[in-house]
């Protein structure tokens, strides 16, 4: 085993990062306050939203995006190769999470699976820019207008993610990002919600602090969803490197695209035509009769070789216990395959161009090992 591990992330703040939070932790103002407050104006610059809400966590964003607009019963379109929250926040919410197959080369959801599952309670769609790759927005778009339905995208892995040259944190009704540590920005524990409509983002604010609309005057119901303003200065101060470490992320995927495409059985996700992915993660998937062993063996001779790798997801959100006591068994062949097929390489913002020749070296020397 080499001792220089390829880690699948990098989780360091620079010095300004730290400074940053350390000026708060200084001045006492811990809890939400002027920070957030810049920060959300910032993120809402950035990436061209009438408005961002900061809140404690992706799911809390996608749990208020969905409370601000589900009734008891209503059903959610869901990719049933996601992380769970994209579902799970949408029963927390009262609605239930329908699930739709995935386009097999994108990952993305399908929206023909989508137009089959579509019933008189069908209220929203929530589509995820998965890994970091946008959806065709467009077609989303067109599809929730011809069905009448609200689009929550989820875009907790897609900072700095473009279609047709528009960050994907302008196409609101509501985008729900998060902070956790091995995203794109991370600040700890965090989420944004951007949206440019007014009546959401007013529900949205008020909900994140109990539906405190006055002091001690609630006129809705909600959570205490708040971030602080030590993750708010962290993130404000973040957002200034974005674009570089984006840079370097997708000169990485690039690299891996030009050296993985020769190699039979490897099959990296597609990108969405019109867009730039933001790489959160970089995925492949291994077709063992092809390249002659499994993804889990790929992943353990890496791993032997000092690379790191992940799975995500080792099985789709219909598949989870919890869903298939709720809903029973369902299928969605796509889904299955890419589960079982499945490989995260590292591609973050703290690999060189020599980490990054190294892998593609070890999958040919993997290979040739056989
Ligand atoms: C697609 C997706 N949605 C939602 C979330 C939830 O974000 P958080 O962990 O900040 O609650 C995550 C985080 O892993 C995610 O990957």
């Amino acid at each position: 085993m080499s001792d220089h591990t390829i880690k699948i992330a990098e989780i360091k703040l620079t010095e300004a990062e730290i400074e940053a939070a350390v000026r708060v932790l200084r001045s006492g103002a811990l809890r939400q306050g002027k920070e957030c407050e810049a920060f959300e104006k910032e993120f809402a610059e950035k990436v061209g939203a009438k408005y961002a809400i900061t809140c404690s966590s992706g799911s809390a964003a996608l749990h208020l995006a969905y409370m601000a607009i589900l009734k008891p019963g209503d059903e959610v379109l869901v990719p049933s190769f996601t992380f769970i929250a994209t579902a799970s926040m949408v029963v927390m919410a009262g609605g239930k999470p329908i699930f739709c197959d995935i386009d097999p080369e994108t990952f993305l959801i399908d929206l023909k699976d989508a137009e089959s599952k579509i019933t008189e309670k069908t209220k929203a769609i929530a589509p995820v820019h998965l890994f970091g790759n946008p959806c065709n927005i467009e077609a989303v778009q067109a599809f929730a207008k011809k069905y009448n339905l609200i689009i929550v995208w989820d875009a907790a892995q897609a900072h700095g993610a473009t279609y047709k040259g528009q960050d994907v944190g302008s196409f609101g009704d509501f985008v729900c990002y998060s902070f956790y540590p091995t995203k794109n920005m991370f600040v700890g524990e965090g989420g944004i919600i951007c949206t440019n409509n007014e009546e959401f983002a007013y529900k949205i604010r008020f909900m994140r602090t109990h539906g405190q609309t006055g002091k001690y005057y609630h006129t809705m119901l909600g959570l205490n969803y708040r971030m602080t303003d030590v993750e708010a200065a962290i993130g404000r101060e973040q957002l200034k490197r974005l674009d570089e470490m984006l840079a370097v992320r997708r000169r990485n995927a690039e690299i891996l695209n030009k050296g993985l495409t020769e190699i039979p059985g490897i099959r990296p996700q597609k990108v969405t035509p019109n867009s730039k992915h933001a790489w959160h993660q970089y995925c492949i998937v291994v077709d063992k009769e092809v390249f002659g062993c499994s993804r889990d063996e790929l992943a353990e001779k890496l791993k032997q070789k000092g690379i790191a790798t992940g799975i995500h997801y080792p099985r789709g959100l219909h598949q989870q216990p919890i869903f298939e006591q709720m809903y029973g068994k369902q299928v969605f062949p796509n889904t299955e395959y890419v589960a079982e097929h499945i490989l995260a390489l590292p591609v973050h913002h703290g690999l060189s161009e020599t980490d990054i020749e190294k892998i593609i070296e070890s999958i040919y020397e993997v290979r040739k090992e056989l």
